[in-house]
């Protein structure tokens, strides 16, 4: 399976993609790292690891479907089957989203449907939850929506501060999102009405 992976900014995410696609046995390989952010530390980790990138910068577009428009082109010139948004800060048209339905996804720092949205880890230690975690979903035209692929909860301590928490959740968001994109790479997590049907998980 080709992936194309979309970021904006460090791409630890994008990281954990390329980390597992190197293992021979993973069933998808990186074909093209998309950026709307020139300076994004992730097209460094992308270039080292020999995949090719491309910066689009949404500020050079007159509107957000033109820019939508050529990154749609990029991914289908590089025969991208996955579409793997990796901290992408750009909310992508219905038009896009639509025309790679149940082959677009996203990672969140949250257990979803709880804390959509940015600043999800002040909001959870605001909110006093004890467990919080981060799913990867298909994405769907509203902002965080989808049906879930995979979750990994951790708990939340005492002492945290948003950045101790976003760390404990970082380390899982690397596991889960090399596990999603490789279930559906073997046909195991498929759309079907608008839930994830998943076989019992030996993974
Ligand atoms: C991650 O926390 C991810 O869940 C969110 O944006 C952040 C991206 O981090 N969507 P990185 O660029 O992958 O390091």
């Amino acid at each position: 399976l080709k992936l194309g992976v979309l970021i904006s900014g460090r791409g630890t995410n994008l990281q954990a993609l390329i980390d597992a696609c190197a293992a021979d046995a993973f069933p998808a390989e990186i074909a093209l790292v998309v950026s709307n952010v020139g300076g994004a530390a992730g097209l460094e980790r992308a270039r080292k690891a020999g995949i090719h990138t491309l910066v689009i910068d949404h500020r050079e577009f007159e509107s957000r479907a033109k820019f939508d428009e050529a990154v749609a082109s990029a991914l289908e010139t590089h025969d991208v089957g996955l579409v793997c948004l990796a901290g992408f800060l750009r909310i992508l048209s219905k038009a896009f989203v639509d025309r790679w339905r149940d082959r677009i996804i996203n990672i969140h720092p949250s257990l979803l449907p709880a804390f959509k949205g940015l600043h999800v880890h002040e909001r959870v230690l605001e909110a006093g939850v004890r467990i919080t975690g981060c799913t990867v979903h298909f994405i769907r035209p509203e902002m965080d929506e989808g049906p879930i692929i995979v979750q990994g909860a951790v708990p939340v301590l005492a002492d945290d501060t948003p950045e101790t928490l976003a760390g404990r959740v970082l380390e899982v968001e690397h596991r889960i999102y090399p596990l999603a994109v490789r279930l559906i790479a073997e046909g195991k997590a498929r759309v079907v009405g608008d839930i994830v049907n998943l076989p019992a998980l030996d993974a």
